[in-house]
């Protein structure tokens, strides 16, 4: 019988997740079926549930379930435990069901691909939501010299950092604790959505910066254009989203897929 996935949202039309996975599995020869499921927003367990019984054998899981999928979990990944959101769920041998993120370790292999240097960086993160929380502890590991998580709402910031300071050198604070230079800004708000950009100053970037932002469209961010302007290198997050795919494909069928061929063809599309 074919393997089926889906990737759980509400709502979930968007999701550019049949199509990565399904080049993914064209790429490995898997026969696989992946699908967009709408779940309830008052029962997700029961989606999942009902997923299962219907030859599920894991699921991505995107807005807003992540913090659902995380409570019905039977195990967790250390990773995914610091986050406190799954993306990622997986059918495990006993039947049990595994809870894992991709994000994070998505974010960190799309700026490798694009040679940024994490180790010894200094990383400022703009934001203290859920997308910013996924993401810590893979850049935390990678070792910078010191990370900075800065958020309009300043007290958001020290409590999240103060969650990973056995990590590394994590503060948080208001962008008023905004000091340049850095060598990569990344943003973690949603501020792009309403054409918002955060107050930054001039001087934000060291020579041969990195500006990423989570968010991507046909047109790039206004916080991506800012950057732009400063003569920075700019990276969207259309190559995180395809690199968190892998991360999940590689999680249930034990396979890593090219990523590069499958971002080339999504950004053609946007
Ligand atoms: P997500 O799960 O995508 O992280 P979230 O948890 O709602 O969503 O977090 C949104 C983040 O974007 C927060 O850091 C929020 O700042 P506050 O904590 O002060 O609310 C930030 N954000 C949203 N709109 C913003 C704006 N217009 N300017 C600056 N920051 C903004």
């Amino acid at each position: 019988m074919t393997d089926r996935y889906c990737v759980f949202g509400h709502p979930v039309g968007h999701s550019k997740s049949p199509a990565i996975h399904a080049a993914f599995a064209a790429q490995t020869g898997d026969d696989i079926e992946y699908t967009a499921i709408e779940a309830p927003l008052d029962d997700f367990a029961g989606a999942w549930r009902r997923f299962l019984a219907q030859g599920g054998r894991g699921a991505n899981v995107t807005v807003p379930f992540k913090e659902d999928a995380f409570r019905l979990c039977d195990t967790l990944s250390q990773r995914a435990r610091r986050a406190g959101a799954v993306n990622t769920l997986i059918l495990g041998d006993e039947g049990e069901t595994r809870g894992d993120t991709t994000d994070g370790v998505g974010l960190v292999s799309d700026l490798k691909r694009h040679g940024v240097e994490l180790s010894g960086a200094r990383i400022l993160v703009l934001g203290a939501g859920g997308a910013v929380r996924g993401v810590l502890e893979p850049l935390l590991v990678e070792g910078p010299e010191g990370l900075l998580v800065a958020n309009r709402t300043a007290a958001k910031a020290e409590a999240l950092a103060a969650d990973f300071r056995d990590l590394g050198a994590i503060v948080g604070g208001g962008f008023d604790a905004v000091e340049g230079p850095y060598d990569l800004v990344i943003n973690g708000t949603s501020a792009s959505l309403a054409g918002d950009l955060p107050p930054l100053p001039d001087d934000l970037f060291a020579p041969g910066a990195t500006a990423h932002d989570m968010m991507y469209g046909a047109e790039p961010t206004i916080f991506l254009r800012w950057a732009d302007e400063r003569g920075v290198r700019t990276v969207d997050g259309l190559g995180m989203l395809v690199e968190q795919a892998a991360e999940s494909f590689f999680q249930w069928r034990g396979r890593r897929p090219d990523t590069a061929p499958v971002l080339e063809r999504l950004r053609q599309a946007l």
